[in-house]
C-alpha cells in the first residue's frame, strides 16, 4: 500500500535547515529558519521559562489530562496578553492548540465547518506553510497584493482593493505584527483603513499573531489584533508562544474566537481538539502561565523579550547602515524600518544562491533573512556579501 505514497513537495524552510547543518564551512551564516538566537547563535531557554520549569517540576503531583480546551488558566492567560481586554471575555472563546501552527489549523477547519466553500484571502506572500496546510485542506486560496518590492514597504492600495472583493462567508488572514515572510507592516492608520474595508465586506478577519513582542513591544504588537477584536462581530487569531516565549518545541499555542455568544464556538473548538489530536499538549502552556500570572517572573520575561527586541532592532540598524555606506545609496533603508524577525531583501532566486555558493550565506529562496541569525561581527560580511552579489 505505501507504495502508493506519492512524494511531496519539501517544505523550503525546514530544506534549507538541513542544507546548512550539511555546509562544513566555519564562517557559515544562518539566516533561515525563524528561530531567535543570541550573538552567540544560542537559542537561550528564557530565565523566567527555566525559573517556571522549576516550580512546575517541584510542585506538580499529577500529569493526568487537563480539558479538551487545555487549562483554562493558559487561556485566560493568554487571552489577557494578547486580547488586553479588547472584547469581555465572556466574548471569547479559546483552547489550547500544539503551538500557533495547531491553532492555524484548527482555525482553518473550523472556519470550513461554518462554510464548507470557504475561502481564506492570504497576502502575497505570507507563510509558505499557510499556503501548504490549506492546499492540504484542499481549501481555496485568494491571495491579496501586500508586498512592493520596489519599496520594500507594503502595496496598500493593492491590499485594499483585493480584500475588498471579499464576501461574508470569506476569511481574511492577516499577520498581526512581524510579517513573515517580509517584514513589512501596516501603520496604524493603515489598519483602521482594513479594518474599514473588511466591515464593509461582510468577511471574516483572521489573524495570525506569532510574533508578538519580536516588532514594536508587547503592547504595540497586539494593538492592531485588540482592534481588529474590537470592532468586528466576529474574528479569528492564533497566537504562538514558540518565538516571545523561545518555547518552540514545547509545542504552545493558542486559538481564540470572538462572538456575540461564543458558546457553539467554544464547543466546537473542542470537539475538532479532540478529533485531532484530543487533549492539547500541557508543559509549554503552563510554563507559560506561570510566567504571565507570577509578577516577578512576568517582569524578567517581559525585560528579556525586550533585550532580545531592541537586540533585532540594533541589527538592521547596524545593517542597514553598512549597506549605505558600501552602495552609496539608500536602497536598503528598509531593512531598519521592518519589524520582527524576517526582510525580505529583494534578491532573485540566483543572487539567494550565489549567497549561499559563494559566501556561505543561507537564506530562503524568496530572500527572506532572518535578522536574528546575524551579530554585530557577521552583518559586515552579510553586507559585503550582498554588494559583491549585485545586488
Ligand atoms: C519560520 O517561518 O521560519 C518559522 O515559523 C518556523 C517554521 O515552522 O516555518
Amino acid at each position: 500500500m505505501f507504495e502508493e505514497l506519492k512524494a511531496l513537495p519539501a517544505d523550503k524552510i525546514l530544506a534549507l535547515m538541513k542544507a546548512f547543518r550539511e555546509d562544513p564551512r566555519d564562517d557559515k551564516i544562518d539566516l533561515g529558519v525563524g528561530v531567535y538566537r543570541n550573538a552567540e547563535g544560542v537559542t537561550p531557554v528564557m530565565r523566567a521559562v527555566k525559573a517556571a520549569e522549576k516550580r512546575i517540576w517541584e510542585a506538580q503531583t499529577t500529569k493526568a489530562y487537563t480539558g479538551l480546551a487545555g487549562d483554562p488558566a493558559f487561556g485566560d492567560a493568554m487571552v489577557d496578553l494578547v486580547l488586553g481586554g479588547a472584547v469581555p471575555r465572556e466574548r471569547v472563546a479559546a483552547v489550547a492548540t500544539p503551538g500557533g501552527t495547531g491553532a492555524v489549523r484548527q482555525a482553518f477547519e473550523l472556519a470550513r465547518m461554518a462554510n464548507p466553500g470557504l475561502r481564506v484571502f492570504v497576502s502575497d506572500p505570507t507563510w509558505p506553510n499557510h499556503v501548504s496546510i490549506l492546499k492540504y485542506l484542499g481549501i481555496e486560496m485568494v491571495p491579496y497584493r501586500y508586498f512592493d518590492a520596489e519599496t520594500g514597504g507594503v502595496d496598500f492600495a493593492g491590499m485594499l482593493a483585493d480584500i475588498g472583493a471579499a464576501r461574508p462567508g470569506d476569511v481574511v488572514l492577516l499577520h498581526g505584527c512581524c510579517h513573515n515572510p517580509t517584514g513589512a507592516n501596516l501603520n496604524r492608520p493603515q489598519w483602521a483603513e482594513v479594518i474599514a474595508a473588511l466591515q464593509a465586506t461582510g468577511a471574516t478577519p483572521m489573524i495570525d499573531l506569532a510574533y508578538q513582542g519580536f516588532g514594536d513591544g508587547l503592547e504595540a504588537d497586539a494593538a492592531p489584533t485588540r482592534q481588529v477584536v474590537a470592532s468586528m462581530p466576529e474574528t479569528l487569531v492564533a497566537a504562538s508562544c514558540s518565538k516571545n516565549f523561545g518555547v518552540y518545541r514545547e509545542r504552545t499555542g493558542i486559538l481564540m474566537g470572538t462572538a456575540a455568544d461564543p458558546g457553539l464556538l467554544q464547543d466546537t473548538m473542542a470537539y475538532l481538539n479532540r478529533q485531532n489530536f484530543s487533549f492539547p499538549p500541557d508543559h509549554g502552556a503552563r510554563i507559560v502561565t506561570e510566567v504571565l500570572t507570577d509578577p516577578e517572573l512576568r517582569a524578567d520575561w517581559e525585560a528579556e523579550l525586550e533585550e532580545m527586541r531592541t537586540g533585532m532592532l540594533e541589527l538592521r540598524e547596524q545593517l542597514a547602515g553598512e549597506l549605505r555606506q558600501r552602495s552609496g545609496s539608500d536602497r536598503f533603508g528598509f531593512l531598519a524600518q521592518h519589524r520582527g524577525m524576517f526582510s525580505r531583501l529583494g534578491a532573485d532566486p540566483d543572487k539567494v544562491e550565489t549567497l549561499r555558493a559563494d559566501h556561505g550565506i543561507y537564506m530562503v529562496g524568496d530572500s527572506r533573512m532572518n535578522i536574528a541569525g546575524l551579530n554585530r561581527e557577521s552583518v559586515p560580511k552579510l553586507a559585503q556579501a550582498i554588494i559583491a552579489a549585485g545586488l
